[in-house]
């Protein structure tokens, strides 16, 4: 049979290590697709760059469009990444009956619903394994795997930035931004790593992973995000004392007023084993109920992981694309037409346990106008460290587990605390995970 003919649009980090695994595993790769995948042309920013990938059968152009109007092309994988002009190749390929592949979180959480329209009605694929969590097949597993199962949440370290940052600043105690420089060092960090400070990036991805797990539309301006810059080694240090590590989380959660979906700094049980996940690696637990918590681990980007994810996607639309559309796994996993409208909550609605540090005078009474306020508004505390406090100061920490409550009872808390004449500056509040079967 002749071979699938492949367009790619970006022939950098990811783009190299596709050629390079389809071209190391070919022969697996053909035995696997039914037919040979070749990568026929290559749109780049630079030609000397490019020089590298050079062979036989591979045009170079710098003409994006070259591309995706090109007759003889099959497949267009993106990988330029960005939402412009990434989003016009890729409508453009669709109209032009081109199957996609892309790696693009940003494209597909901010415009997912209208290229997945544009797909669906032109009877075209957009595969985006790549999007999320790099080389893991969460994708394949959500949408495929765990089809049986009613998805309760997902939880998952999805920005490996962060989590190298985090892992170093509790290793080594290292200032940020040595460790956000090393991350760019090894090509983890996004163009504008600002996406991975501050939760942006993994936002993309549960945003993906949200709209798959629990068939609602693409919501990413919905989202909650906070990302890691305000995190302090001291919060990091107490919450060690107290048994839990520090991770930037993107949870997503089904309850029976809506669909919580937010990305921030959360304490969670240290002998959880996605705790231990550190450095650049990501990790996803899925809980569903019938098959239980189950959790995905490995490399969340860099070039050979990326493109191996990539690579299956192209595997996948060999496969599937003389199928008839209506028989192929829907893009969101649930049928177009069978997208629930749930709503997703505000912040001030979730569900959740937090820690909370205030600095107080160290004065008779101040524990006890604290834990009024908290009781008042039915806010149980879980556990409480005070420090002992330093040579001729006269203030000190306190540090307060709560239990579950709703996010709005915590604000109220917070500022009637912050207004209370013995406590001293802001109340630091960093939410918390148990990550157990419920
Ligand atoms: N900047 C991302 C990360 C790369 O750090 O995980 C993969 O999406």
């Amino acid at each position: 049979m002749k071979p699938i003919n492949v367009g790619l649009l970006g022939l950098g980090t990811v783009g190299g290590g596709t050629l390079t695994v389809l071209r190391r595993n070919r022969e697996e790769i053909t035995r696997r697709a039914g037919r040979e995948i070749q990568v026929k042309i290559a749109a780049v920013r630079s030609l000397e760059k490019a020089k590298k990938h050079a062979g036989a059968d591979l045009t170079i152009t710098t003409d994006l469009y070259q591309v995706v109007d090109n007759p003889d092309i099959d497949i267009v994988v993106e990988l330029i990444g960005g939402t412009d002009p990434a989003k016009d190749l890729v409508l453009r390929a669709i109209a032009n009956g081109k199957h996609v592949v892309t790696a693009n979180k940003a494209l597909l959480a901010l415009h997912g619903n209208e290229i997945f329209a544009a797909a669906q009605a032109k009877g075209v694929m957009v595969a985006f394994e790549a999007a999320v969590a790099g080389g893991i097949p969460i994708i394949k597993a959500l949408r495929e795997g765990l089809t049986a199962n009613r998805i309760e949440w997902i939880a998952g370290i999805i920005n490996g930035t962060s989590n190298f940052i985090l892992s170093e600043m509790r290793d080594t105690g290292a200032a940020f931004d040595g460790v956000l420089k090393e991350a760019q060092a090894l090509g983890y960090a996004e163009a504008d790593p600002t996406f991975d400070i501050e939760g942006i990036d993994a936002a993309h991805k549960l945003t993906i992973m949200a709209a798959i797990g629990f068939g609602i539309p693409m919501q990413f301006s919905k989202a909650y995000t906070e990302g890691i810059g305000k995190l302090t080694r001291e919060d990091i240090r107490y919450a060690e004392q107290l048994g839990y590590r520090i991770k930037l989380l993107g949870i997503t959660k089904r309850t029976e007023k809506g669909i919580e979906l937010r990305v921030h700094p959360t304490l969670i049980p240290a002998r959880r084993l996605i705790a231990n996940v550190e450095g650049v690696m990501n990790a996803i637990l899925v809980k569903g109920d019938a098959v239980g918590a189950t959790m995905y681990y490995g490399a969340g980007a860099g070039a050979e992981p990326t493109a191996s994810a990539v690579v299956a996607d192209l595997v996948d639309v060999t496969r599937m694309h003389t199928a008839d559309p209506e028989h192929r796994v829907p893009h969101l996993a649930f049928q177009p037409d069978a997208l629930s409208d749930a709503p997703i909550l505000p912040i001030s609605e979730v569900r959740t346990a937090y820690y909370l540090r205030l600095r107080a005078y160290d004065k008779p009474g101040v524990l006890a106008d604290v834990t009024r306020i908290l009781a008042d508004l039915g806010i149980s505390i879980g556990a409480m460290i005070q420090k002992e406090p330093s040579e001729g100061e006269e203030q000190v920490d306190i540090i307060m587990l709560t239990h579950v409550t709703v996010e709005k009872y915590i604000d109220q808390a917070i500022s009637r605390i912050e207004a209370l004449p013995v406590i001293s500056g802001k109340v630091t509040r960093i939410r918390l995970e148990e990550l157990n079967r419920n």
